[in-house]
This record gives structure tokens, sequence and C-alpha cells, in this order.
């Protein structure tokens, strides 16, 4: 099998042949789950338990979703009403939920690298479903089979990130897979909300969106991410929407067949005319979020077949 990690952390790890192994599984589930068709032998018999420690809609319901299609025992924990801190509190929980020998442990946090200090505390896998501005694997993942299925390919293809790249996990991740892949990345935004050294990544950097996105494959739209911010990034939303939002006029620019996606939530009249997102011609906007528990129930599936490995070298005090 070409899928070797016990938790999934991140895209910085993975292998371009783990991701094509984990998109090719997810487009069968996606084949299935369109036709009603769920697999609850996959996960039966183990516990899910999903810890948000930020607010969620389609990430925390897909997951659950996700685990219920392939038969797992699935617990949200309500971690917002709770007064858990990071540091040794975050260590606390994690060892007070390991002590309910959980099989899958999915979790969202504010601080970047906490989803990474937890998985070495426990003996399940870890799900990374967001760390502050690191990483979202599964939103990169979800949005790869997303445009693999509309453009055929998910190589030599020229792709815009647009908007509020400094804050966004999702950007941090989808660079990764998507030059992994072997594809061409530009980012485009206000060169406030790009992040510095940018040009390390391997990307091209364009501060006008009718530039950056010229015969684009792909426009990937980014929420203006306020709750990151500590001060004025930008001089209003309507300046803003005006140079960097998305409309008809900016997309022309792009190639005639190209698509548009959003991670979500979306922000209409702010960083997309909402004409756009609901153009079923050129929006994979609801593609993405179905691709999302596919995606999901592949990436627990292939975890819960490395468990067994994992639990063992960890019991023997090997890394995995
Ligand atoms: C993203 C996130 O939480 O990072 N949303 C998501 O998971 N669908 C992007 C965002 O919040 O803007």
């Amino acid at each position: 099998m070409t899928f070797r990690a016990s938790h999934l952390l991140g895209i910085e790890h993975l292998h371009s042949t783990e991701i094509t192994t984990l998109l090719d599984l997810a487009d069968q589930y996606a084949e299935d789950n369109r036709k009603g068709r769920a697999h609850r032998d996959v996960l039966e018999g183990l516990t899910q338990i999903n810890m948000f420690f930020e607010n969620s809609t389609r990430t925390q319901a897909s997951f659950e979703i996700a685990g219920k299609r392939l038969g797992a025992d699935v617990m949200n924990m309500a971690m917002q009403a709770s007064s858990i801190k990071k540091g040794e509190t975050l260590i606390d929980t994690a060892l007070t939920l390991n002590a309910m020998r959980p099989d899958l442990l999915v979790v969202r946090h504010p601080h970047s690298g906490a989803v990474d200090l937890l998985a070495q505390k426990v003996n399940c896998a870890v799900l990374n479903a967001g760390d502050g501005r690191h990483e979202h694997p599964t939103q990169a993942l979800l949005d790869a089979l997303t445009i693999r299925r509309a453009k055929g390919r998910l190589h030599r293809l020229s792709i815009a990130i647009c908007g509020d790249v400094a804050h966004s996990r999702v950007a941090r991740s989808n660079i990764m897979l998507l030059g992994k892949m072997e594809n061409r990345v530009r980012l485009v935004g206000p060169p406030t909300l790009l992040p510095a050294g940018v040009e390390e990544f391997g990307v091209e950097v364009f501060s006008d969106m009718r530039e950056g996105l010229k015969d684009v494959d792909v426009v990937m739209m980014l929420r203006l991410q306020k709750e990151r911010m500590d001060g004025g990034f930008i001089p209003s939303e309507r300046e803003y929407f005006h140079r960097y939002g998305l409309d008809a006029e900016k997309l022309s620019h792009a190639k005639p067949d190209a698509i548009v996606m959003h991670p979500g939530p979306m922000n209409r009249g702010v960083e997309i005319d909402g004409s756009i997102a609901d153009d079923i011609n050129r929006s994979v906007i609801q593609e993405q979020v179905e691709m999302g528990v596919a995606v999901r129930m592949a990436a627990m599936d292939l975890l819960a077949r490395n468990l067994g490995a994992s639990r063992r070298a960890k019991t023997l005090g090997v890394m995995v």
C-alpha cells in the first residue's frame, strides 16, 4: 500500500503517491455516495471523537457524516463551551481522551502546531481539521479531488489562489499539495495579505487581479479572515471588493473554462460576487463540499488500516 502515514497532520509530510492513493479512494467513495451506498463495515467498532476548539460548519459536519457512513461510533465534543486553553491543559485533555481509547481523533484548534503536539500524546490516529494559520490538509485534498474531477487531471494546471493568503491555512496546504503535484500556483492579493517570504513557496505573486487571473485554469478565492487580523489590513470592504473581489469582469481574464472555488464560509460582496458563486457553469463550490465527505471517508479509512501497526510501534517506543 502506498499510504504509510499514521496521522493526517498536514500536506507537508505526505508524498505525492500517498496523495494519489487517497484521492483515488475518495473518488470511489464519491461515486458510492452518489448512489447512496454506505460502507458501514469499514470503521465498524471504531470510535471517532471530533474536538473543534474553533467554529466550523462544513468541516465538522463532513467529518461526522464521513465517520457515520463508514460505521464508526462518532462523538462530538462541545469544546467551545469549555475553558480549555493551549499548553498543558490541551495535553491534559488529550490524555483524558486517550484514556477513553478512541481510534480516530479529529481536531481543529486556533493555534498553529497544537494538533501536532496533541498527536504526540495519544495512541490513536489524529486528523488535523485546521490548526491556526498552519495547515488544513483535508481541505486541500478535497480541493484537489474537485479540481481533478473538473479538469480531468491534477498536474500542469495554472491555479490562482486569491485574497487573504497571509491568514489562510487553506492556502498553505493547497500551495504545498498543488506544488507536489507539479502545478503552477499564483498568489494574488494586496501585499498586506500575502505572507512574508512568499517567494520561497515556489509560487508567482501578483497584486493585480486581472494580471494574476490571466489564462488560469482554476480561480480559488479565500475569505477575509478578520478573526486572525490584529489591525487594518485593507482600507474598506468596499474598496477590497472593487480591487480583489471576484466578479464577471475579473473572471473574464481567466481561461474561458476556468472553474471557481471557495472553501467557505463565503462573504458575498467582499471576496466574491454572489452571482459568480451561484453560477453552476463556473462555480464548483457545492462540489467541494460534496468531495469533502468523500475525502474524509478515504482519509479515515486509510488511517484506520494503519492503526494496528502504529499502535504496536508506539508501545515499543518506535517513531512512526
Ligand atoms: C476554512 C477554514 O476554517 O480554514 N473553512 C473551512 O474549513 N471550510 C476557511 C475559512 O474559514 O475561511
